[in-house]
């Protein structure tokens, strides 16, 4: 098909022939020319305003000194300043007093639990319901104690953090040097009986007796626990580690020592406050 002008006269030719198709020589429409060079004046312009060209540390900062870091630092300080006054409040009133105010405690809800998301999750879980290891911080079983203050103590000092030295501490020792392979698994057998589950009763009777003279100091002796040396309750079916006699043979023999960081310090008093409140109020708290 051949494209004709007025006078009949075909546009010129590129004089490129390619399967006997050739290609016209037309002229680009202006309207097309014109949005190209525009865009190209643009973008100089848009290079000298804004941060743009890279350099060896940085970039070109642009006339206009735009940085989208000092955006984000200038909008944290106006939140931080809009806080500062609730914050101030949470961190100086009496712990027990969050709970009576609404204000200072839907604050320290939303505020914990976004510190929760942060800070806590990856160990706790982000619905805080623990792993092995790692305890559920919203059942009612509480290894260091579940009211506001006890709770509060622990996200400070953290659990055996030598860092800090009003952490919690306490060593349950490795019975696998102390007592016969025999012994422990009759123990094993014990701590199957005091927590309700299936065991050999004779060989539970001769673990008592091991239980009275090398557990008892620590996990009472009704087994229930003592949470002054975050000696868990071995009677209920909320395990830390584990109830199965393969996992209670490997905590009798070799012990166990989980640590949890200290977090004074690290987060402000506030949000230490505030996730406090968060878990003290998830469910569990005392
Ligand atoms: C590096 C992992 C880790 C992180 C991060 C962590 N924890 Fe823990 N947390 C632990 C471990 C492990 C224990 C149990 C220690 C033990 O065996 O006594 C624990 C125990 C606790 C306890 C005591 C529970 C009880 O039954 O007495 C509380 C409360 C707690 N964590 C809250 C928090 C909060 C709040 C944060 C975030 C600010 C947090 N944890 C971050 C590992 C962690
Ligand atoms: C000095 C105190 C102490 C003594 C003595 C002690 N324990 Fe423990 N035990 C602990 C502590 C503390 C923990 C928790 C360790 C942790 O959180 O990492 C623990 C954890 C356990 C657990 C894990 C419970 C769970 O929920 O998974 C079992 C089982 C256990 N001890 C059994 C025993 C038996 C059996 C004896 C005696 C042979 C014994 N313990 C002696 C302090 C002690």
């Amino acid at each position: 098909m051949s494209k004709q002008d007025a006078n009949n006269n075909e546009p010129p030719t590129t004089g490129h022939i390619w399967d006997g198709i050739r290609e016209y020589d037309n002229p680009l429409p202006r309207w097309w020319l014109w949005t190209f060079y525009a865009t190209i004046v643009w973008a100089i312009g848009y290079t000298i305003a804004y941060p743009a060209w890279p350099l060896i540390s940085g970039a070109t900062p642009g006339v206009l000194g735009y940085s989208s870091r000092a955006d984000v630092a200038a909008d944290i300080q106006r939140f931080a300043d809009a806080n500062a006054e609730v914050d101030s409040k949470l961190a100086s009133v009496e712990l027990a007093e969050i709970a009576t105010d609404p204000e200072l405690l839907s604050y320290a809800k939303n505020g914990g639990a976004a510190v929760f998301r942060t800070w806590c999750a990856q160990c706790h879980g982000a619905g805080a319901a623990g792993f092995v290891g790692y305890p559920n911080l919203i059942d009612d079983d509480w290894l260091w104690g579940g009211s506001v203050d006890e709770i509060h103590a622990t996200i400070s000092h953290g659990i055996r953090e030598d860092r800090d030295d009003d952490t919690h501490y306490s060593e349950m020792p490795k019975f696998g040097e102390i007592l016969e392979g025999a012994e422990i698994g009759q123990l094993v057998q014990y701590v199957l009986a005091l927590s309700g589950q299936d065991n050999d009763a004779a060989a539970a009777t001769a673990g008592q007796v091991l239980y009275v003279d090398n557990c008892e100091s620590c996990h009472a002796e009704d087994g229930k626990g003592d949470r002054d040396q975050g000696a868990p309750n071995l009677t209920d079916a909320i395990w830390l580690y584990g109830g199965d006699a393969a996992t209670l043979t490997a905590t009798i023999t070799n012990a166990r020592f989980g640590v949890m960081p200290a977090w004074a310090g690290r987060l402000s008093e506030s949000q230490i406050r505030q996730v406090a409140t968060y878990i003290h109020q998830q469910g569990g708290g005392e």
